[in-house]
């Protein structure tokens, strides 16, 4: 059984406390630029896989969306062993985190309303950095409330949480949201204004709409000009992509494509929590999953959680032996407590791997960014700047007709053969 089964005590002091604290300057929208971040994901988004991206690399991490109410009926309490800080409901820890991640930490809250989007945010303030609202959701369970994706649709209603949480909240920590894109540019253009009026840090956008099936290709293209359009607004607010992102060499493609300030991972994490770094563990079952499973069991992570998280990742299998993964696989799934996989994964503590994580995060030295900052990417050009490209040439090409055109490398599409209509317009203006 789990440690934490029992609500720990509210007075507790971690061992964890007693360690130098690095001194981290509060969160601001430029943290949330030149990054790799991990993407709230119920479920899979638990402490140990918090904890893992950024050991390998993210520069902030999401938890789970907490649906504000939830939260409301818990008590906070503090494990004296490992600093583990657990909001527990009548039966079960409805959010878990500790203090190592906090200056990292954003926690994305499910809300229709904005006074309970505050009180929520309240309950939680002292372990977080930032607060997220989650208007992307298009699961039912999330819409039929109005939260989520139906916020998309009620701009009044998700403008005025975002502005309530800003109120409500000290300068130090944070608001940002996170939508997904409308059916049509222009409406999506006019609610982006509205939401970065509102005065948040940040704004990922999940670059599929309401009705894409998440086997969809995300429509990362539309980003550009999303983009384009708040850094005009002069606000400072950032832009992070995401849908689709592989990890960190494939975070160069989107952030060329998009020009996005960062780009967040959420599928590709939930299997390979490594994938932020440049060097991303691939042997996951012979050397991740064992240690994610008994860090799991050191933080006290419900073993339900550990093992539908342990179940969701996927090596590229480089050396272990198919009766190894299998063996292991039929383990995980058929146990029903830390302890029915200690053939697999013992020796016990997890201190090990707590005490790597604090040493990889400690090495940031107090900044955000993780040692391996990402490679600069020379952006496409934007519209306006093909577009007056495209004049000069024209203009050098009637001065001297013999010459070759200024620029050789506008793109042919840009050149008529293949132009999308966006860009067409862009140029006609
Ligand atoms: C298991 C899982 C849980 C998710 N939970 C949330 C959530 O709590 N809040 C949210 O805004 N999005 C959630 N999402 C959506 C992701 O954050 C992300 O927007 C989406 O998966 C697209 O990113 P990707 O292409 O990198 O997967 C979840 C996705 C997955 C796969």
């Amino acid at each position: 059984m789990s440690r934490r089964s029992q609500p720990p005590s509210p007075d507790s002091s971690p061992r964890v406390a007693k360690r130098p604290r690095l001194e981290y300057a509060p969160l601001t929208s430029e943290d949330y630029k030149h990054g790799l971040m991990l993407a709230p994901m119920v479920r899979s988004g638990a402490l140990p896989t918090r904890l893992y991206a950024l050991k390998h690399g993210a520069k902030l991490v999401w938890g789970p969306e907490t649906i504000d109410k939830a939260i409301l009926h818990t008590t906070r309490g503090v494990d004296p062993v490992t600093g583990v800080v657990s909001y527990h409901g009548k039966s079960k820890a409805i959010f878990t985190t500790h203090p190592i991640e906090k200056p990292f930490l954003i926690y994305q809250i499910g809300s229709a309303d904005p006074e309970l989007a505050v009180q929520a945010a309240k309950m939680v303030q002292q372990d977080v950095s930032g607060f997220d609202l989650n208007c992307g959701c298009p699961k039912p369970f999330s819409t039929h409330g109005g939260m989520g994706a139906a916020l998309l649709t009620n701009p009044d209603l998700l403008c005025s949480i975002l502005t309530a949480l800003r109120e409500a909240m000290p300068p130090e920590i944070t608001v940002s949201a996170k939508i997904r894109l409308l059916p049509s540019q222009e409406d999506t253009l006019k609610l982006v204004e509205r939401i970065v009026n509102t005065g948040i840090s940040a704004l990922t956008v999940h670059c599929r709409t309401r009705n894409m099936r998440m086997k969809e290709k995300a429509v990362i293209e539309r980003l550009r000009e999303i983009v384009e359009f708040v850094e005009r607004m002069g606000k400072g607010v950032a832009v992070i992509e995401n849908g689709d992102c592989l990890g960190y060499e494939d975070s160069k493609r989107v952030r060329e494509v998009t020009g996005a300030h960062s780009v967040m991972i959420a599928t590709a994490a939930e299997a390979n929590p490594t994938c932020f770094s440049p060097t991303p563990l691939k042997d996951l079952e012979l050397t991740f999953v064992p240690s994610y499973i008994r860090l799991g069991k050191y933080l006290g992570n419900h073993w339900s959680s550990t093992k539908f998280c342990s179940t969701q990742f996927q090596g590229q299998h480089k050396s272990a032996s198919r009766a190894d993964l299998k063996a292991l696989r039929e383990a995980i799934v058929h146990a029903k407590s830390y302890e029915d996989m200690e053939e697999h994964v013992a020796p016990w503590t997890g201190e090990k791997e707590f005490a790597e994580i604090v040493e990889a995060i400690e090495r940031r030295g107090g900044q955000r960014a993780p040692p391996i900052a990402l490679q600069p990417v020379a952006p496409a050009p934007t519209l306006a700047q093909i577009a007056s490209e495209t004049t000069k040439d024209q203009v050098a090409l009637q001065e001297a007709p013999d010459a070759a055109p200024a620029s050789q490398s506008i793109p042919a599409a840009v050149l008529g053969l293949d132009i999308p209509p966006a860009a067409a317009e862009a140029i006609a203006v």
